[in-house]
C-alpha cells in the first residue's frame, strides 16, 4: 500500500462532500443483511410487552402473522423463531421440543402456508422447553449430558424440518450436534433444510433479556451455562469451534453475541470465508434501548452504526431485534 505523507494525503479531501464520503464507503447495510428473532406462545391477539427488551412482545400464532407480513413487505429475508412455552409443558428432559404438533411446528407451518417467500429459522435447543433451564438433558449433579441431549436435538430438527423450516440453528453447543443433525436431515430426504450453527457462542451474561423473554430466566436460577458455551476469555477456541461445525455440515456459521466480539467475527470470516452471521443480543438491544430511552444516545443514529459494524467486521448478516425498525428507516432513505 502506498501512503504519501502530509501535505500530499489529505485524508480530508474524501470526506468533504456527502457525495465523495458515498463513493469512498466501503460498506453498506442493506435489508437483504437482516433476519428477525421473535418470540412466540400459545393464545391468540396476544402482543405481551417483554420489560427488559422494550419494544419486542410475545406474539401469539396469530399476531405473529402480521409480523410475517411486516417483514415480507419489508424486504426482511428471515424470520427467527423463538417459543416461550408454557410452564405446565417443561419438563427435566424437555420432551415437547419433539412433539410434532407442539407450537414451533405448527407455527413454522401456518407462516410458510400463508407467506411461503419467508425464510423461516427455528432454533434448535432445549432451554425453552426445560425444567431447569438448561439447554440439555442434565445429570443428577447438574451437569449437561452431550450425547443424550444430541439424541433430542435430532429430533428436534427433525420435526422443525418436516414442518418446513428452511433453516435450523443449533444454539445449544454440544459437540458433534451439527454431524448428527445433517446426518437426520439426509437419513429423512430433508437435503435442502440448512443448518445455521451457532457455531462461536459464548457463555455470556448478555443474554439476560432474551431469558426473561423466553422465560427460562426463572428456573435457570443462579446456575450458569459455563460447560458448553465458550469462555468469553478464549479466541482460538472460537474458531476450532466453526471449523468442526463448516466439517460436520453447516451452511452458515454464526458469531454471539455480537458487538463485544467484533474480533472473533472477522477472524472466523478470514479464516474460514463461509456465510457468517452475527447475533445482535437481547442484552445489546437493551442496552441501547436504555440510553436512548434515557436521552443519552440518538436511539436510530446508534443502532444504524452498530448494525454497520457488524458489515464492516465481515457478517453477511445480522440477527437483529431491530430489524424491522432499521427496515423501515433504509426504506425512507
Ligand atoms: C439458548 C439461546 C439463547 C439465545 C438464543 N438461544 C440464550 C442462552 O444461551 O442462554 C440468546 C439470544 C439473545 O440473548 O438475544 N439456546
Amino acid at each position: 500500500m502506498i501512503i504519501a505523507d502530509f501535505p500530499y494525503a489529505r485524508p480530508r479531501r474524501n470526506r468533504r462532500d456527502d457525495f465523495s464520503r458515498r463513493l469512498v464507503r466501503e460498506h453498506n447495510l442493506s435489508v437483504d443483511d437482516l433476519i428477525y428473532p421473535v418470540f412466540v406462545q400459545e393464545g391468540a391477539n396476544l402482543l405481551q410487552p417483554i420489560p427488559s427488551m422494550p419494544g419486542q412482545v410475545r406474539y401469539s400464532p396469530d399476531t405473529l402473522l402480521k409480523v410475517a407480513e411486516e417483514c415480507v413487505k419489508l424486504g426482511i429475508p428471515v424470520l427467527a423463531l423463538f417459543p416461550s412455552i408454557d410452564n405446565s409443558l417443561k419438563t427435566a428432559d424437555g420432551i415437547e421440543a419433539t412433539n410434532p404438533n407442539g407450537l414451533i411446528p405448527r407455527v413454522v407451518r401456518s407462516l410458510k402456508k400463508e407467506f411461503p417467500e419467508l425464510g423461516i429459522l427455528c432454533d434448535v435447543a432445549l432451554d425453552p422447553y426445560t425444567s431447569h433451564g438448561q439447554d440439555g438433558i442434565i445429570d443428577d449433579n447438574g451437569y449437561v449430558l452431550n450425547d443424550e441431549t444430541i439424541a433430542m436435538l435430532r429430533q428436534q430438527a427433525l420435526i422443525q424440518a418436516e414442518a418446513g423450516a428452511d433453516y435450523v440453528a443449533p444454539s445449544d453447543m454440544m459437540d458433534g450436534r451439527i454431524g448428527a443433525i445433517r446426518q437426520a436431515l439426509e437419513e429423512n430426504h430433508f437435503i435442502y433444510t440448512r443448518i445455521m450453527a451457532y457455531s462461536a457462542k459464548y457463555a455470556s451474561a448478555f443474554y439476560g433479556p432474551f431469558r426473561d423473554a423466553v422465560g427460562s430466566a426463572g428456573n435457570l436460577g443462579k446456575s450458569n451455562k459455563m460447560t458448553y458455551q465458550i469462555d468469553p476469555a478464549n479466541r482460538y477456541e472460537a474458531l476450532r469451534e466453526v471449523a468442526a461445525d463448516i466439517k460436520e455440515g453447516a451452511d452458515l456459521v454464526m458469531v454471539k453475541p455480537g458487538m463485544p466480539y467484533l474480533d472473533i467475527l472477522r477472524e472466523v470470516k478470514d479464516y474460514f470465508k463461509m456465510p457468517t452471521y452475527a447475533y445482535q443480543v437481547s442484552g445489546e438491544y437493551a442496552m441501547i434501548k436504555a440510553a436512548a430511552q434515557n436521552g443519552w444516545l440518538d436511539h436510530d443514529k446508534v443502532m444504524m452504526e452498530s448494525l454497520l459494524s457488524f458489515k464492516r467486521a465481515g457478517a453477511d448478516g445480522i440477527l437483529t431485534y431491530f430489524a424491522i425498525e432499521a427496515a423501515k428507516l433504509l426504506k425512507k432513505a
